[in-house]
């Protein structure tokens, strides 16, 4: 298993239009604070609770990166380098080898130009192929439909329905939770190239 301690040792990794790279407090711009409190963007992102700042952004980049269990990317515009958002492994689990995907774009102008999908489908080959993780979960709000499509273009299949579970944009919604196995991701959509 890879160790996902600080980030170090993490590779960049292409994909399509993206580059994902570990993510740094160099990535703790004022334009990831403003995505963060960005009401179209934060619509299903539990950020949306509190006021993000500068300050709770650090700490925040600083817990996932001192997290062993954590692998922490940021997206990249492949062409021209622009930082785009973030996608992350989390709560890796050596000894069931699985562990949880979650992902957001931040910037809207990127939006429908297959970014969520290749940064995620990139994050799931390289964690499948070069961690050697068998299964994938990930969780979204029911209405969150562009983060359910996103799973399901990577092959994810719905596993279960947290009924009335959470406070929705516009009103009470359930989490659907997915999974993907290894034998579910196809490696060929999404030929990561690892640098
Ligand atoms: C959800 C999100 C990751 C999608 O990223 P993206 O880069 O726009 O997604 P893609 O371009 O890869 O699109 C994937 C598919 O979803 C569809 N899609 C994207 N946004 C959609 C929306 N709001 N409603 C319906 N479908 C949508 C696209 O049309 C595409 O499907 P298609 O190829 O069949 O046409 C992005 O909108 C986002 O980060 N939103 C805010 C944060 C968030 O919700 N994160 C996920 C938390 S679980």
């Amino acid at each position: 298993m890879i160790n996902c301690t600080t980030n170090i040792g993490l590779p960049n990794i292409k994909c399509g239009p993206i580059l994902l790279r570990p993510l740094t407090m160099e990535h703790a711009t004022e334009d990831y604070v403003g995505w963060l409190n960005d009401p179209k963007t934060n619509r299903y992102l539990e950020t949306r609770f509190r006021p993000q700042s500068l300050s709770t952004l650090r700490a925040f980049i600083e817990r996932q990166i001192e997290n062993p269990t954590v692998a922490f990317f940021a997206i990249h515009d492949g062409d021209n380098g622009r930082f785009l958002g973030s996608v992350k492994l989390s709560d890796i689990k050596e000894q069931h080898r699985s562990g949880v995907v979650g992902y957001f774009v931040g910037d809207q102008e990127s939006w429908g130009r297959g970014i969520g999908t290749n940064a995620v489908g990139a994050l799931c080959t390289f964690s499948m192929r070069q961690v050697g993780l068998k299964k994938i979960r990930a969780s979204c709000y029911s209405g969150n439909l562009g983060s359910i499509r996103v799973l399901q273009k990577i092959g994810f299949t719905q596993e279960g329905r947290q009924r009335y579970q959470v406070e929705g944009p516009c009103g009470r919604e359930d989490i659907l939770d997915f999974g993907l196995t290894e034998h579910e991701l196809n490696f060929e959509n999404f030929p990561a190239i690892i640098e």
